[in-house]
């Protein structure tokens, strides 16, 4: 029966990350690339909206439901693991670099160029992230 509820919801989870994606990706190319930081700002604000609800409402209870069958045999579920702390980093990563800007208000270029670094960090472990959920996605639903 959870099975079959699951799957409605894990696909519709998977369809709102790959927008969230999108939407890092147009938010950086288009936005903070070209110096659009208004278009930025949408894109990054669509994304924590967005994020806080499947990773809250859906991953986070989900992962607490299977951690002790996830650590019983951490060799096999491994994308899991390596999945659920490379999420969490990304995040932590996502919500330092709000913090850092609510902080200095104003948006200083200095500030801009020394958090560089740390945005592309962020935005390849959120792929990383990405990738292992949709692995854990194609074998959870589609390849069992
Ligand atoms: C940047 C952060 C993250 C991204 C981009 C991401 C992405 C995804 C994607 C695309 C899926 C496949 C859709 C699905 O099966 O429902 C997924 C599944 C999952 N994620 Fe994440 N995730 C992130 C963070 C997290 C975190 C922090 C946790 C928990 C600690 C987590 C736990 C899970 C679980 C348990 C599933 C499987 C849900 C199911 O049973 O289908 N994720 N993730």
């Amino acid at each position: 029966m959870q099975a079959i509820l699951g799957i409605p919801i894990a696909y519709l989870v998977l369809v709102l990350e790959i927008i969230v994606l999108i939407a890092l990706l147009i938010g950086w190319r288009y936005g903070a690339s070209k110096k659009n930081f208004d278009l930025h700002h949408k894109a990054v604000y669509l994304v924590v909206l967005i994020h806080i609800l499947t990773v809250g409402l859906w991953m986070i209870p989900r992962a607490l439901e299977r951690l002790s069958f996830m650590l019983s045999n951490p060799i096999a579920n491994w994308y899991q693991i390596v999945h659920d702390v490379v999420g969490i980093l990304a995040i932590g990563l996502g919500i330092l670099l709000v913090l850092v800007f609510l902080v200095k208000s104003g948006m200083p270029l200095k500030l801009l160029k020394r958090t560089r670094p740390l945005m592309f960090l962020t935005i390849g472990v959120w792929i990383l992230a990405f990738v292992l959920g949709v692995y854990w996605f194609l074998i959870a639903w589609i390849w069992i």
